[in-house]
């Protein structure tokens, strides 16, 4: 057993936890949309044809916001397609994922499954095969009343009422070579500028997200974003954050590390927005929208490209305990950044790289990741405070010596919650976290992921074998909250 401790003191605030750090994505891609959140015909649909067992799991997530419809998708996709008659839709081959699009959910269904489940749409728009014009012709379409040509198109199509998307991306990952239509930093930062000026013309009000590197792997990571903020520093809200993690050769200790690796790839592009920011002498402020984020093996993954299936099973990933403890710790990262990561999308929502999986004509259950998600997204509400945290190290060979403990805080009035990652392999940590100064009172609970098989999956044969567990290892006295944290393990402690 080892100590760690946490500090806790209402001037270590970060700063507003925004809701939308609690995103989801939802791509046209694999069984996603067809066999995951739309399946006529199966036993919990509605009339529309979405799974009401998935929107009930999709719910309890708690979503704020969804990214759709891509991904690398949207690069090739046209919207127009996805509006109109279903009968009267294309079938349309989908190169970024060697598929075929039927086109039986567009913007209006999904916006329908939107409001089944409760949050709100982030529009991503094609840079792709495609620039301003469409996305202008998209904008007039969702977010005019009326009385154009293609806002009275989205009336006669049934939709009286503007979808009022303030969300939007200017495209997708467009730094990368396996994007349909990728461009250089210079041409992507120029279409983003006028194209973002020209959507402002039509609605002021809009949060808009340009894209960042790919990944901070990119060669050009850094000089990407530097010179999409030099064009398009007046026009933005946001520049995007990518990141994908997997357990490597079995290297656990860096992986259980990951969230090192988020908070410096934040970090630096917050130091470029600055950098920017200076060079402009603007006081303008830009944040970050980290639109992609999860835990991914990419292992495998061959596109069958002598054939062109309808919803092919795609990236379907099956978490383990490990992953999920991993992702608590993403979350933590994001958390602690809360003053400059604005939105945040867990990339994907259901089947594909997903918290829920479902199985045709059959359940749909939560994987492992599913729990420190919605967690989070239940309990860090308020404020976040960073805290006075003390350690040891545990050795990665990725990162260094890293902290055996990460943690953060949120206070919301006279509750707070303290999220807390115990990244050794083989030690329990025995963890004060000292409250005193907040002056808060009220029961205290801990639950969280951690298991003796830390391999442990939810699969369709036993789909709650992992689930949250409750600490009971948890006291208090006076101002000291002591928890005793497994090795392995990812915990909400919750006070008030
Ligand atoms: O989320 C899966 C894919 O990962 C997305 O389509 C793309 O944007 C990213 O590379």
């Amino acid at each position: 057993m080892f100590q760690a401790s946490l500090k806790l003191h209402s001037a270590f605030t970060v700063g507003p936890v925004s809701r939308e750090l609690f995103g989801g994505f939802v791509e046209h891609l694999g069984r996603h949309i067809y066999g995951g959140i739309y399946e006529p015909g199966h036993p919990t649909a509605g009339a529309d044809g979405f799974r009401r067992d998935v929107v009930d799991l999709v719910r309890e997530l708690g979503i704020s916001h969804v990214r759709y419809p891509g991904g690398n998708f949207v690069s090739g996709h046209d919207w127009e397609d996805g509006v109109g008659p279903i009968e009267d839709r294309p079938r349309r081959l989908d190169p970024a994922w060697h598929s075929i699009e039927t086109n039986e959910v567009g913007l209006h269904e999904f916006s329908d499954w939107l409001d089944l489940v409760g949050s709100e749409l982030m529009l991503a728009a094609n840079f792709g095969t495609r620039g301003t014009r469409e996305a202008l012709h998209l904008l007039e379409y969702a977010n005019i009343p009326s009385g154009t040509t293609r806002s009275d198109a989205r009336r006669e199509n049934g939709r009286e009422e503007p979808f009022d998307v303030r969300m939007w991306c200017l495209g997708n990952e467009m730094d990368g070579d396996w994007q349909i239509g990728s461009k250089t930093a210079d041409e992507y930062a120029r279409l983003a500028a006028v194209t973002a000026r020209a959507m402002r013309a039509i609605d002021q009000d809009l949060k808009l997200a340009a894209c960042g590197s790919s990944w901070r792997g990119m060669p050009t990571f850094g000089v990407w974003e530097r010179t999409v903020l030099e064009h398009a520093f007046d026009q933005i809200d946001y520049i995007s954050c990518h990141a994908y993690y997997h357990e490597e050769d079995g290297d656990v200790a860096s992986f259980l590390a990951s969230g090192v690796d988020m908070d410096d790839f934040i970090e630096s592009v917050v130091h470029t927005i600055e950098h920017v920011r200076a060079v402009k002498r603007s006081d303008r402020r830009i944040d970050i929208s980290f639109d992609e984020w999860n835990i991914w093996y990419q292992a495998g993954e061959t596109l069958a490209v002598d054939s062109w299936p309808v919803a092919p099973r795609l990236l379907e990933d099956q978490y383990s305990v490990t992953d999920a403890v991993v992702l608590g710790g993403l979350l933590i990262s994001l958390l602690k950044h809360a003053d400059r990561v604005k939105a945040a999308n867990l990339a994907q929502l259901v089947n594909v790289i997903a918290p829920i999986m479902t199985e045709p004509g059959g359940p749909a259950w939560r994987q492992t990741t599913f729990f420190p998600f919605a967690t989070t997204s239940r309990l860090a509400t308020g404020t976040a405070l960073r805290g006075v945290l003390d350690a040891p190290e545990v050795a990665t060979a990725k990162f260094g010596d890293v902290p055996a403990v990460d943690a953060v805080a949120t206070l919301d009035g006279d509750r707070a919650a303290v999220f807390v990652l115990n990244r050794s392999v083989d030690d329990t940590a025995r963890f004060t976290i000292d409250i005193a100064a907040l002056g808060i009172d009220g029961p205290v609970r801990a639950q969280g992921i951690w298991d003796e098989d830390r391999h442990a999956k939810n699969t369709l044969d036993a789909p709650e074998r992992v689930t949250l567990r409750e600490n009971t290892k948890v006291g208090r006295e006076n101002g000291t909250i002591t928890v005793e944290l497994p090795p392995v393990s990812w915990t909400c402690v919750t006070i008030g």
